[in-house]
């Protein structure tokens, strides 16, 4: 199987033509045209559009076991191939909970037959996410699923003694544990980001404290077990102060920050609607801005999407009772131009560190996020930077719609995905 690109601009820089393999790249250069592309060489006339390594999600629900009606991996993985994902990581609150091999397996197994983008999933911290018995993380990792991630994500390990062993073992293991970073003593009943908005709309107030001691608390367990820990969804200003202080003093901890938490404040909240509703939740501006400048800095490592698809079911409710979480997979990258590289905060070379190589590194994947060079996995995803599109939720793969883009015009556009030499996604249709 051969791959031609032509008139391709790696990081926004010189375009280039570039040959691929049986998966790898063999030959970058000019006029690559004629002489080497055989028969059954499928061409892809780049158009001159910026070409970045494929992008790499820490942060998916794909809601499959169990959350058929919200998402399944395959309209999951559609809507990460469009929006320029070839491997994302799928958070294990599914029902049943991705606590034993055979789910992670299931799991792995389900994102390998569609083929579209490399699916891992990530195993349980605890027995069901309950927080009180770890799971087994060494039989996940050694299980055909080889998981690298250990998360509650949706819950927090609150239970300090808990987190250091999970910790100790993610040492011996060689795993990273992710932690959905939430005191869930100082959130009971939480509603909405505890400050002037929250007690104008009589919600109650979730206190950028409960994420904040957390974090504090973690990399201290993280520093003494010698462990990779990695926070998940950062949203306030004073967890990147924690984290600052805990990279400077080399505690092995590595942070995510969402798009909408780059973009979206809690000013929206005032119409009640529950699209903006997501755990943690919008906060100020004072968050958004720090959340950019942490992300330029490298102080927050990288963007995950926390894409999280609910039915209408759950989410057409009243406040209280909708579910939290948005899409996220198909409009990352175009709020990742408009917050980090329209600002001048981010270039190209930027980009590719947060949405894939950093990501990457973190997942501990050898043939994702790597540099776009001879030798190198064909693995890529083609962005006109230049295009504008209008969000429609009805028309993103998802088969939910719970986005917060909704209407809205966004900058930078995903043309074309390719997973090891094979085109997934390409004009904004999955390739079957
Ligand atoms: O908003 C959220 N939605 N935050 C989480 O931690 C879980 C997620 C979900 O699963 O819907
Ligand atoms: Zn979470």
């Amino acid at each position: 199987m051969t791959l031609l690109i032509t008139n391709a601009k790696p990081y926004g820089e010189q375009a280039v033509d570039i040959l691929v393999e049986d998966g790898v790249i063999t030959e970058i250069g000019t006029d690559l045209v004629s002489d080497d592309a055989g028969v059954d060489t499928e061409v892809l006339d780049a158009g001159g559009h910026v070409l970045l390594p494929g992008l790499v999600d820490l942060h998916v629900h794909l809601r499959e076991p169990g959350g058929e009606e919200s998402e399944t991996i395959e309209t999951g993985v559609h809507a990460a191939a469009l929006g320029g994902f070839t491997a994302v990581f799928a958070m294990p609150n599914t029902d049943p909970v991705q606590d034993t091999a055979v789910v992670v397996e299931h799991v792995r197994r389900r994102g390998a037959e569609i083929g579209l983008c490399d699916v891992h999933p990530v195993g349980a911290v605890t027995v069901g996410r309950k927080g009180t018995q770890l799971a087994e993380l060494g039989t996940m990792a050694n299980s055909g699923a080889q998981v690298r991630m250990f998360s509650d994500d949706g819950s927090c390990v609150n239970d300090p003694l808990i987190m250091r062993r999970a910790l100790e073992y993610a040492s011996a293991l060689d795993v990273v544990i992710a932690q959905h970073a939430e005191d869930h003593r100082l959130t009971e009943g939480a509603q909405a980001h505890e400050g002037a908005v929250a007690a104008r709309l009589g919600l109650a107030g979730w206190p950028a404290t409960a994420e904040e001691t957390i974090v504090f608390r973690d990399c201290a367990l993280a520093r003494e077990a010698g462990a990779d820990l990695h926070v998940c969804h950062v949203s306030s200003v004073h967890t990147v102060a924690v984290l600052r202080n805990a990279k400077a003093q080399g505690i092995r901890v590595t942070a995510e920050v969402t798009p909408h938490h780059l973009l979206l404040t809690d000013g929206r909240l005032t119409g009640y609607d529950p699209v903006n509703k997501v755990n943690p939740p919008l906060r100020t501006g004072t968050d958004t801005q720090a959340m950019r400048e942490a992300l330029a800095e490298g102080v927050i490592d990288v963007v995950a999407t926390d894409h999280a698809p609910h039915a209408a079911q759950y989410k057409d409710a009243e406040w209280a009772a909708a579910r939290p979480g948005m899409l996220g997979l198909q409009t990352a990258l175009s709020v990742v131009v408009h917050t980090m590289v329209e600002p001048g905060l981010l270039d190209w070379r930027g980009v590719a560190r947060v949405l894939s190589e950093k990501p990457a590194e973190i997942g501990r994947l050898p043939d994702q996020g790597r540099p776009i060079a001879v030798g190198e996995p064909g693995t890529f995803c083609l962005v006109d930077p230049d295009a504008q599109w209008t969000v429609r939720g009805a028309g993103l793969a998802s088969k939910a719609a719970n986005t917060p883009y909704e209407g809205m015009r966004l900058p930078g556009a995903v043309v074309a995905t390719v997973l090891r030499g094979r085109v997934t996604a390409r004009d904004g249709k999955v390739a079957v």
